[in-house]
């Protein structure tokens, strides 16, 4: 049984281990959920590595990675179970062909664990060889509120019930990772239940280390280069900022494009990586793209 990273370097270094670059901050709060078994709830930008630490944590521990998805419209039935109506018909129609089984007996067989589609909560339930899986509860702003004051329910005692079946009770509970990009507020019981982080961009200097660790075949010049001027690229009034996801696709382009240096030129060309509104495309092309080079490059010179 897990629950036995002992310091807050030994979930850094095992976050590390998956190419996850994580600061004192996000390794506390990963560690404290760890100890005290208490979900993460992580909120922030879009492309800041929310969605990431449960994929890392879970190949960290060596867990199962279960994802329940939220979008508007969310039901429990999606999120816990349901059951296999195709195969309950057929059943049902083998057996009026042959005869026999009484009215009791099929409804009981029916609705049995045979016919029960499992759906992520319950998986995430079920007891795992490998220990307790994680539990990915990825953008929760997206479901509304009655579902989630049924999360709040199946998280606070780790059991759902099925009425035909009895109650699902997890005998360890699995490590569970929330995520928000914060279109709406999530209310507040559900984030008394949690360990709350706040993830914000990365400074130069992690974001650079994430660089190296993602994308280890750039050369450290146009590394600094492309995580400098991503950084400058946040500090202007865009409809939507560029993530960590955004550098590290554009280093990607700009290597397979061969490009050892950044230019107006290139910027212009693949912009498309790091910006995905035309609107911030038209004002960050040309002659601004020229300002924002040379004040990152007057940043970047030694002093
Ligand atoms: N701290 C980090 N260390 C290593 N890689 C990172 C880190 N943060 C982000 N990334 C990279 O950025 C990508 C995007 O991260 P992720 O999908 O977790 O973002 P998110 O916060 O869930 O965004 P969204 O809100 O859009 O879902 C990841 O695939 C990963 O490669
Ligand atoms: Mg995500």
């Amino acid at each position: 049984m897990l629950r036995d990273v002992k310091s807050i370097e030994e979930v850094q270094e095992l976050l590390a281990g998956q190419k996850y670059v994580c600061g004192r901050a996000l390794a506390t709060v990963v560690f404290l959920a760890l100890k005290l078994n208490k979900p993460l709830f992580l909120e922030g930008e879009a492309g800041v590595g929310k969605t990431e630490i449960a994929k890392a944590l879970a190949g960290a521990l060596g867990r199962e990675l279960i994802r329940l998805q939220c979008y508007e419209g969310l039901d429990a039935a999606s999120a816990v179970y349901e059951w296999n109506f195709a195969e309950q018909m057929i059943a049902i129609r083998t057996a009026e062909a042959v005869g026999g089984a009484d009215r009791e007996t099929l409804k009981d067989e029916l609705f049995s664990e045979e016919y029960l589609i499992e759906r992520p909560l319950l998986k995430a339930l079920r007891p795992h060889v490998d220990g307790p899986p994680v539990l990915l509860i990825d953008e929760i702003d997206r479901t509304d509120e009655p579902f989630e004051a049924f999360l709040l329910e199946a998280l606070s005692d780790y059991q759902v019930t099925i009425p035909e079946l009895g109650t699902v009770r997890a005998l360890t509970p699995p490590i569970v990772v929330l995520t928000s990009n914060r279109t709406r507020e999530v209310h507040d019981a559900l984030k008394r239940r949690c360990l709350y982080h706040w993830v914000d961009y990365p400074s130069f200097e992690r974001e650079l280390e994430i660089l190296h660790a993602r994308v280890p075949e750039a050369a450290e010049s146009l590394s600094r280069e492309v995580v400098a001027f991503v950084q400058r690229l946040r500090e202007e009034d865009l409809f939507k900022k560029p993530g960590v996801a955004e550098t590290i696709d554009w280093a990607k382009c700009l290597l397979a494009l061969d490009v050892v240096s950044l230019s107006p030129e290139v910027i212009a060309d693949t912009l498309g990586a790091i910006l995905k509104y035309q609107d911030d495309i038209m004002r960050i092309q040309g002659s601004e793209a020229a300002r924002l080079l040379n004040e990152v490059r007057a940043e970047l010179a030694p002093a």
